[in-house]
């Protein structure tokens, strides 16, 4: 029997490694991760022989929260599955809200179409052709009390993916749960309410950073003394991603947006417990599965370090990095849309190995269109069977301790550090942003996967490879295009039998608010409760703040 010599990984590689080279050569020149990270063929306790347990890793539940933020994790509460929904009406969107519960969604995720995320409303010329075209068109408090018509707001957490006109959106869904006679002390939910990331990467941006961040200052004051339970924003790396981020970009550039609204708000004279608590994150969960699953553990430890030492946080909760996840948008290819539940499946099951707290799946159809009922039904099943089935949520951080996982968790936080430290030097998110270094950073590896693609070092299934002839279209979710004439004559009618004056006094109110220094958030909500509409109030606001134009590049 051949003797067990103890060898070094060296030893093995020049030895065993070589000689099963020589007879099988490797299949790619070099393997590297989405962050260029170079992947080694095997890990082994030597590449943790710097690794301290106790102070990198800890116990669920605990500084610094790498395992995950709560002890139990999974074991007492299974992820909230939060499909984002929204399209056409308000009546539509409800009806398909009662639908995804009725299948057994556990969280609501509203999207608005362009007019609402922009400030105009459905009649305004500009929305002409997009009202409730990539989500639900909301220009009134009629149209909020018609979309959240029948829900529990007590029981079930609403999550809005809304940001320039979010304090809006929070003042009409606060006026629709006072109205329905809900404790608003109560309400549970989240408003993305993240511009920063709007400037770079999504683009729905009205205001210029120093007004859009006082709104967002403002509605972290509001909440936490009136709306203690709601999450007020959801610093979002998603789209930074979607944009062509690298993992490590998408961690670094998000938590150095969330620096700039935690020194925004302690300069706005908030204490650092008051508001952090009710901080949330948002990532992509993309197709590098081990990468991604380092990523969320990384940049909880990362958020967690953050937030005691650079802003001497007290409370846990400060320390806490909650977090939603959405699967990869940008890997839905519209060829074989069938392979789009695979390539999902496989990203949530990333994320909940990477201890996400809610999670969205994409439908298969979501490269041509908003998703048909049945492929809404399918991405949320596809949850339902990896909570249900598969065992891995019965235990906390199984892959913890794991010689590859805990190197790459290791690799990523570096890297990221070193974005945050470059962004520090540049004067922090804003100045970076205003200079363009975050565009510029994000733009340089979207380009360089594209090349990765055109030059088939990168494999999309079915797109660059494993292609089908003439392949017959799916059918797809329709937009009824009237949708923005009925919204139209709705606002008509509404502008006539609202009391009109009563309109304008609260529209004067907020404008005299806005050139001071109040809290926007009482006036904006008693202009909705006059139904107001979004477009009168944005417009008041554009009337003092002016408007953000593209950022001309300085670096
Ligand atoms: N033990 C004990 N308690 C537990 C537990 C456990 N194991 N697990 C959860 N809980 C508790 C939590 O503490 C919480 O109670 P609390 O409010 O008193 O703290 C409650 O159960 C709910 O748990 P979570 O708060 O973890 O879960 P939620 O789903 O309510 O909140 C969130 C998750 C990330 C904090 C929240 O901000 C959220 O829901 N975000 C969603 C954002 C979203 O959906 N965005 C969609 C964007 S779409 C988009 O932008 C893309 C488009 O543009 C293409």
């Amino acid at each position: 029997m051949q003797q067990h010599v103890s060898k070094s990984a060296r030893e093995w590689q020049e030895t065993t490694y070589r000689k099963a080279r020589e007879k099988v050569e490797e299949r790619k020149v070099q393997f590297t991760t989405s962050s260029d990270i170079p992947v080694q063929p095997l890990y082994t306790q030597e590449d943790l022989a710097q690794f301290q347990p106790q102070e990198q890793l800890g116990y669920p539940g605990e500084f610094p929260f790498t395992r995950g933020v709560q002890p139990s994790m999974y074991r007492s509460r299974f992820w909230t599955m939060r499909q984002y929904a929204g399209f056409g009406t308000a009546e539509e969107s409800n009806k398909r809200y009662h639908y995804l519960l009725s299948q057994g969604t556990t969280g609501l995720s509203v999207a608005f179409d362009l007019p609402t995320q922009i400030g105009y409303d459905a009649d305004h010329p500009l929305a002409a052709g997009e009202v409730g075209k990539v989500g639900v068109s909301i220009s009134s408090l009629e149209d909020m009390e018609t979309l959240l018509h029948g829900l529990p707001l007590e029981r079930i957490s609403t999550s809005m993916t809304i940001n320039a006109t979010a304090s809006i959106l929070l003042a009409l869904y606060i006026a629709v749960a006072k109205k329905q006679g809900a404790d608003v002390r109560k309400l549970s939910g989240t408003i993305q309410n993240d511009i920063l990331k709007e400037y770079v990467a999504r683009g729905t941006y009205i205001y210029p950073p120093e007004h859009s961040m006082r709104l967002i200052t403002d509605i972290f004051k509001y909440c936490a003394e009136h709306v203690p339970r709601w999450n007020t924003i959801s610093i979002s790396g998603y789209h930074i991603r979607e944009a062509g981020a690298t993992a490590a970009q998408e961690i670094a550039f998000t938590l150095s947006n969330a620096i700039a609204y935690v020194q925004a708000a302690i300069d706005a004279g908030l204490n650092v417990d008051r508001f952090a608590g009710q901080l949330s994150f948002f990532f992509n969960c993309h197709n590098n599965f081990f990468e991604e699953i380092c990523k969320f553990r990384a940049a909880r430890r990362m958020w967690a370090h953050i937030m005691r030492e650079r802003f001497h946080a007290q409370e846990k909760r400060s320390m806490m990095l909650r977090f939603h996840t959405q699967t990869a948008g940008s890997t839905l290819t519209a060829q074989q849309p069938d392979n789009n539940i695979i390539r999902t499946a496989y990203q949530a099951m990333a994320a909940v190995l990477g201890g996400t707290q809610s999670l969205h799946t994409n439908s298969k159809d979501e490269a041509l269109s908003l998703p048909t009922e049945e492929s809404a039904r399918i991405a949320l099943r596809t949850q339902q069977i990896l909570a249900y089935e598969t065992g891995v949520a019965d235990t906390v951080d199984p892959l913890a301790g794991s010689y590859f996982i805990e190197t790459l968790t290791n690799q990523l936080e570096e890297a990221a550090w070193q974005y945050i430290h470059k962004i520090d030097e540049l004067g922090g998110s804003v100045r970076a942003i205003e200079k363009g270094y975050l565009q510029s950073e994000i733009e340089q590896a979207a380009y360089d996967y594209q090349l990765s693609l055109e030059r088939g070092t990168a494999t999309v299934v079915g797109v660059n490879r494993f292609t089908i002839e003439n392949e017959v279209q799916p059918e797809i979710q329709r937009v009824d295009p009237e949708v923005g004439k009925r919204q139209a004559a709705k606002l008509a009618a509404l502008r006539q039998r609202r009391d009109n004056e009563q309109v304008q006094n609260r529209l004067q109110a907020l404008q005299d608010a806005a050139r001071g220094s109040k809290n926007l958030m009482p006036f904006i909500i008693e202009a909705v409760e006059a139904y107001a509409t979004l477009g009168e109030i944005s417009d008041a606001l554009r009337h003092v703040f002016g408007e953000q134009r593209e950022f001309a590049a300085e670096l």
